[in-house]
Order: structure tokens, then sequence, then C-alpha cells
């Protein structure tokens, strides 16, 4: 067996190095050593979007692409929405292991009972205008938090990350049900304790005059099921700014907000909202042929198609799919339901789709499911941001803990001006400048 070594010759200089290769990577720190010249700063390793960068170990969630495997703590994910609830799961992705019986009772008991926000987060609520995007009202009252508990901010301290983790889990229904509350004008919603983590979030959603809001059993393991699948996915776009955000020690609300932002984007979690926006654009199943040829010719993204990780199908989508189909025996089946069928049909066929591997995506269909719950398109992304706070609570957990990890700062390769002398005004040449 040769050894873990990389042998690379610098043909700038002759010089041979040797690298070590360690869990199938070099560290690109040993890329350094790399140098024409004593005062040469040493080869850098240039990878925009991170394209094939490790920026940590973790031991949270596996994901095998190609053959479509995702894994939170070594559990298939198919096991976990078939057998698990939200609050399991986020145990499981917190502290790396299944929760026996009384960590279980113990566990949801308290999120239950940390469900509850501060009074003035309604005038927060308030101060928004009628139309706010629900998204952005969830941004910025999860990054509000940190002014309630200004003692997250000691991040050192294990016994009060686990606190304000408990906090974060617990309140982010609450903050998401109110925004919602808000953009129709009506009254916020307090918690049920005596309901579970879907079912009260769909209290505060949707209860008016009754008592007690009880939600169709299916329904609500509909939402349990999403919340599992939605929990987490390894190092995606807003984990990595929970990472990076939190590599500053800041507290966890200001992380976690930094995340929700990067979550909102439609080319990560706001991309249930666009799928449903293009799937109501289509309209029709008669006008996805004419559509997918306007994504062929580039006009437009297949959105809910295609994956950094997944050259398959995605596993959530197949889940997500079976999932759907239970809701609309209670709902009634949506239009739009055939379009997207149609699309997946076409798109799985068609050449330009099987040679870029572009599968549907977790969110090709998740947008049907909400929308059957009766909730606005654009409370979907904030659909998404609720279960995602355990992911990214273990991933925040998982960085600080990290003795190998440092201020998340990466290199640059500059393009810009050399260095030129400054130029007073009344000398300047005119034109208009392109913005840069
Ligand atoms: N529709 C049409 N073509 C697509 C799509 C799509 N949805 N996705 C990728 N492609 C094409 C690209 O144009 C590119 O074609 P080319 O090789 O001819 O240039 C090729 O497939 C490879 O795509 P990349 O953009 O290089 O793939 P990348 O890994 O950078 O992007 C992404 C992944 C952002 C998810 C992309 O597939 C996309 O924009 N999808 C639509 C948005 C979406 O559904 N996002 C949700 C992702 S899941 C999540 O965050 C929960």
């Amino acid at each position: 067996m040769a050894a873990d070594i990389l042998s690379v010759t610098d043909n700038r200089t002759g010089q041979a190095y040797e690298i070590p290769i360690e869990d199938g990577a070099i560290r690109a720190t040993e890329l350094r050593r790399i140098k024409i010249a004593e005062d040469d700063f040493g080869l850098m390793s240039y990878d925009p979007a991170f394209l094939n960068t490790a920026s940590c170990r973790s031991a949270v969630t596996f994901i095998d692409g190609d053959r479509g495997i995702l894994r939170y703590r070594g559990y298939p994910i198919e096991q976990l929405a078939e057998e698990s609830t939200y609050l399991e799961t986020s145990y499981l992705l917190l502290f790396g292991e299944l929760p026996t019986s009384a960590e279980l009772n113990r566990w949801t008991d308290e999120i239950t009972h940390h469900t509850f926000v501060h009074e003035n987060v309604k005038g927060l609520m308030e101060a928004f205008r009628y139309d706010a995007h629900p998204m952005g009202m969830f941004i910025s009252a999860v990054a509000a938090l940190s002014t309630f508990y200004p003692e997250a901010a000691q991040v050192d301290d294990p016994e009060n990350r686990l606190l304000q983790s408990k906090r974060l889990i617990a309140k982010v229904p609450t903050l998401a049900a109110w925004t919602y509350r808000h953009s129709r004008g009506l009254p916020y919603v307090y918690p049920d304790n005596e309901l579970g983590f879907a079912g009260n979030f769909l209290s505060m959603m949707f209860r008016m005059a009754e008592p007690r809001y009880a939600a169709d059993p299916a329904l609500e393991r509909a939402l349990e099921v999403l919340f599992i699948l939605h929990a987490d996915h390894e190092q995606n776009c807003s984990a990595n700014a929970t990472r990076s955000i939190g590599s500053s020690r800041v507290d966890p609300y200001s992380a976690l907000a930094g995340a929700a932002a990067a979550l909102y984007g439609p080319l990560h979690g706001g991309a249930n909202e666009a799928v449903l926006r293009m799937l109501a654009e289509i309209g029709d199943v008669r006008h996805v042929p004419a559509y997918v040829e306007r994504v062929k010719a580039g006009e437009v993204l297949l959105m809910g198609f295609g994956h950094r990780i997944y050259k398959n199908y995605d596993p959530r989508a197949r889940i997500i799919k079976e999932t759907a189909d239970q809701v609309f025996e209670v709902t009634g089946r949506s239009p739009l339901l055939d379009v997207a069928l149609e699309l997946e049909k076409i798109a799985l066929e068609d050449e330009y789709f099987v040679s870029r591997k572009l599968y549907p995506n977790v969110d090709f269909y998740s947008g049907l499911i909400y929308e059957a719950l009766g909730l606005p398109v654009a409370m979907f992304s904030v659909m998404f941001a609720i279960p995602r706070t355990a992911g990214w609570l273990a991933q925040w957990l998982e960085g600080v803990n990290d003795p190998e990890q440092k201020i998340a700062r990466p290199r640059q390769l500059y393009v810009g001006a050399e260095e030129r002398d400054y130029v007073p005004l009344k000398h300047r040449a005119g034109g208009e400048l392109a913005a840069v």
C-alpha cells in the first residue's frame, strides 16, 4: 500500500514537495511551503464557492450526493422520517445520540417550556409594515432575541450554549407564526404547552376563537416529517454562514440570524417559494413542454431542480412526494401537483437534465404541501428555517467546540489596481462609471 502522500513538483523551480493526505484531503496551508523565493507568500488554492474545499471536520450529517444518501449522525433520513419526531431528531443532531425515553421526555419538556417570547417581541413585530416579507421579519426577530438574552454572548460556557440552543429551537416557531399573524392583521396566538411541536406551531398559525386548536393528525405528522427532513444538510450555504459568523464568537442568535438571511435567497431556502411561483406561472400541464424549452434555452431555471451535492434523486424529495400524497388525501389535490408531476416526468427523460444530472431537490414538492396546509407562499422559507435551526445549532456548537477552528477568514486573489496617486476632483476625467 502506497504512503498517503501527494508528491508535487513545482515546475517553476524544479523543487519537489511531499504533502500528507489525511482523510482524503490535503491541508491547504501545506501548499504555502511551495514558493519561488524566500519572501514569496507561498502557493494558495483558489476555490470560489468552495467547490472542493472542506472547511471543517464534522460528525453531524453525512451526504453521498452520487448515491442519494443522507444521514444524521449515521441514521438514514428515511428511517428518521418514518420513525422519529422533530424534537427527537433535534436532540440527535445536537447531542450525537438518540435520547433514552427519560432524556426525550426531559428534552421535550424543556423545549416546550421555552416557547414563549418576551412581550416586547410583539412590539417588534408591529413595527413592520403590514406587507413586510415574513422572512425579513423572522431574520430581524431572531437577531433581536440576542438583546433579550445578553448572557448568550458567553459562548465559551457550555451550559450557557445549551440554554440558548434550547431557547432558539423552542422560540423560532413562535416568531415564525407571529410573522404570519402580523401579515394577516390577526392577534398573536401564544404557545399551547399541551400540544406537540408541530401541533403547537399550527395552533399559533391558525387558531381563532376556539379554546384549543386541534390540527388534523395526518397534517400534523406531515409537518413533523417536513421538519425532520429539513433539520440539517451539512455544509450548505446557511450552515456555512452560521459557522463563519459563529467563528467570531458572537452569540448564537446573531449567528443564526445571519444563517436565516443566507437561507432567504432563491438559490437556497427561497427555492420552494420560487417553485410555487413557477408552477403557478406555468399554470397548466399543457404549458409544461414550452416551459421546459425555455429552461433549456437558458432563459429560466427549473426551480426545485439541481443541487450542488446531489447528482442523483434527492432522498428528501422522494419522502416529500409520499408525504404530499398523504396531505392531499386530507386537503384535496392541488391542481399544481399535476404540473409538477409532468415537469418531473419530462425533465427526468430529457437529455438536457439527464446529462447535467439535474433531479428534483427537497424544494420541488415541499411548497405544494405548505400550500395545502394553508400557508401563503411568502411563509415557505420561514417554514424551512424553523427546523433548520436545530441543524444550524448543531453546526455552530461543533464549530465553537473545535480546537482547530479560528475566525473564518478566506484569502483572495487581488485583481485590482496597482498603487496609484490620489487625483484631486478638478483633475478627474468625467464619464459614467459602471457599478463595481
Ligand atoms: N434549471 C436549469 N438548469 C440548471 C439548473 C436548473 N434548476 N440547475 C443547474 N442547471 C444547469 C446549469 O445551467 C449548468 O449548465 P451548464 O453546464 O450548461 O452551464 C449545469 O446545470 C450545472 O449547474 P451549476 O449552476 O454549475 O450547479 P451548482 O451546483 O452551482 O448549482 C443550484 C446548484 C444552485 C441548486 C442550481 O442547481 C439551481 O440554481 N437550482 C435551482 C434553485 C433551487 O432549486 N435551489 C434549491 C437547492 S436545494 C436547497 O437549498 C434546499
